[in-house]
């Protein structure tokens, strides 16, 4: 069993029949007999098809070892390759020998041959990725996060580590989670005079008033949570080395059960010095229409699989958007045209909203037919680090939505004003001392700059077509369930 020098299904997929005695493991996926004949379908995760493997039942010895192969059960197969007379595959691996190497028993086994629910597998994520779906899945997203490298790399950018435990809340939007070492059950407190210990918790529990949590005798000295952005780290690096990206785990405690929303995703987030709104909009479109060019190159075989099995016509649609500019809009634009659309919507749209699912279905799917990027929306309903347009009302933000999905992509031009900076954080009653490192960033050398989130899950949700986040990552965090 020589791990690296193996060839895998995939490649021997594509290559032709062989004079060499070869060997092949992987998992049974099916099994069908003949009288005289046992067909097994391998698959080893490499492709969405498998390699036949033919036994000949008559003349080997193999017949008893062959009554115990089942569904799921991993095999290490031997013989050679050739051409197959039967449609759909080139080859086929006659076999002379077989080890059994992991038997599966087929009345507990919960992956059946039949068609099982996306909420079912849900159920079983640690055994999903051996279905066709799952497996299409995770090798476009292998594909997707590669190309992301490729994109920036290729241009220049930096790939920065951003921490992944911070003080501040990078978005201001509080949904945080909270990291902490101290006893959640009797935490030390202020203004007691107690040592932390069974005291204070029976002084709460005797009813006396407690002081606020001690932070300071926590891990690191002060509240901490799980980052919900990588941006304002990146901005820091950014103002150093001009243009670098992160691409990390976030986490966000947003109590929202819906279908693009994840309490742990991964972001992809570029960050430019010397670059404005237009600049980090034509960034944002090269980069889709990329990534995209790139998954229909590289993994036709798993599109043309969500083509026929998920969304029929995604492939077509896909590269139509690759090849299209994306329509721009500014916000006052998009409400005014949702306002005259005629159609009813469960929010009512009007100025100063923020803009819901079913109005960035309609702006893509009916009012541009593709990608659109809405800019300058209000700044009530944005986040304290944007730049302010000289309107006072509208800051310069752009989202780019996408047909299907709606948001994929949120990003801005920072505000590189100290004193505008200090202005939006304190009408938004954040705290200037947690900030303090980032309003240095326009103390010293403040340039223009900007930068953008895509949020890889929906990225990943929008080129396979499949309906549920939950579905593109491989053990899905959401509210109510972190199992796996
Ligand atoms: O629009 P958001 O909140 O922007 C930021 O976090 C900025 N700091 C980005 C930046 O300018 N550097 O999030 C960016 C993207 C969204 O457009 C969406 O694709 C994704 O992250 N996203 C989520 N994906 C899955 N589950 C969630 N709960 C998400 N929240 C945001
Ligand atoms: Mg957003």
């Amino acid at each position: 069993m020589n791990y690296l020098s193996r060839t895998r299904i995939a490649a021997l997929l594509a290559s032709g029949p062989s004079a060499e005695e070869i060997e092949v493991p992987g998992w049974v996926r099916t099994r069908r007999d003949s009288k005289n004949v046992c067909f097994l379908e391998l698959n080893d995760g490499s492709s969405l098809n498998g390699l036949q493997v033919i036994i000949n039942k008559e003349g080997t010895d193999l017949q008893p070892l062959i009554e115990r192969i089942q569904t799921g059960a991993a095999v290490i197969a031997r013989g050679h390759l050739v051409e197959s007379p039967g449609a759909g595959q080139s080859v086929e691996l006659v076999c002379r020998d077989l080890t059994l190497v992991g038997e599966c028993p087929a009345e507990s086994y919960p992956l059946q041959k039949k068609r099982h629910s996306f909420e079912f597998l849900r159920e079983i994520a640690h055994l999903r990725g051996r279905t066709n779906t799952f497996g299409a899945v995770m090798r476009v997203r292998n594909c997707l996060s590669r190309a992301v490298h490729q994109f920036y790399q290729e241009r220049g950018f930096l790939y920065l580590h951003t921490p992944i435990i911070t003080a501040g809340d990078a978005e201001g939007a509080g949904a945080l989670f909270q990291v902490t070492t101290l006893d959640v059950e009797n935490p030390p407190r202020l203004g007691s005079a107690t040592p932390a210990g069974a005291t204070s918790g029976d002084a709460a529990r005797s009813g006396a008033a407690a002081g606020p949590v001690d932070y300071g005798r926590d891990f690191f000295g002060s509240r901490t949570f799980l980052t919900v952005s990588g941006q304002l780290n990146a901005e820091a690096y950014a103002t150093a080395l001009d243009r670098v990206y992160t691409f990390g785990p976030t986490f966000r405690a947003e109590n929202s059960n819906t279908t693009r929303h994840l309490a742990e995703f991964w972001m992809i987030e570029p960050e430019m010095a010397f670059c404005d709104l237009e600049g980090n909009m034509e960034l944002a479109e090269q980069f889709v229409r990329y990534l995209l060019r790139d998954v229909l190159e590289k993994c036709p075989e798993d599109m043309t699989f969500f083509d026929k099995r998920i969304e029929p016509g995604i492939v077509e649609s896909l590269r139509g958007v690759a090849e299209t500019q994306f329509r721009h809009l500014s916000y006052t634009e998009a409400i005014s045209a949702l306002e005259k659309s005629g159609e009813t919507f469960e929010y009512a749209p009007s100025w100063g909203i923020d803009l819901q699912t079913e109005h960035e279905k309609y702006l893509t799917e009916k009012y541009a037919g593709g990608p659109v990027i809405v800019t300058d929306y209000p700044r009530e309903i944005k986040a304290f680090y944007m730049k302010h347009n000289e309107d006072g009302k509208t800051v310069r933000a752009m989202d780019v939505l996408v047909p299907r999905l709606g948001e994929i992509i949120g990003g801005s031009q920072r505000e590189d004003r100290l004193d505008a900076l200090e202005a939006s954080i304190d009408r938004l009653g954040l705290d200037r001392e947690t900030y303090r490192w980032y309003l240095d960033l326009r103390r010293f050398g403040s340039v223009p700059h900007s930068g953008f989130g895509l949020g890889f899950e929906r990225l990943v949700r929008y080129v396979t077509g499949m309906q549920n986040i939950r579905d593109v990552i491989p053990f899905p965090r959401a509210v109510g369930n972190a199992d796996f």
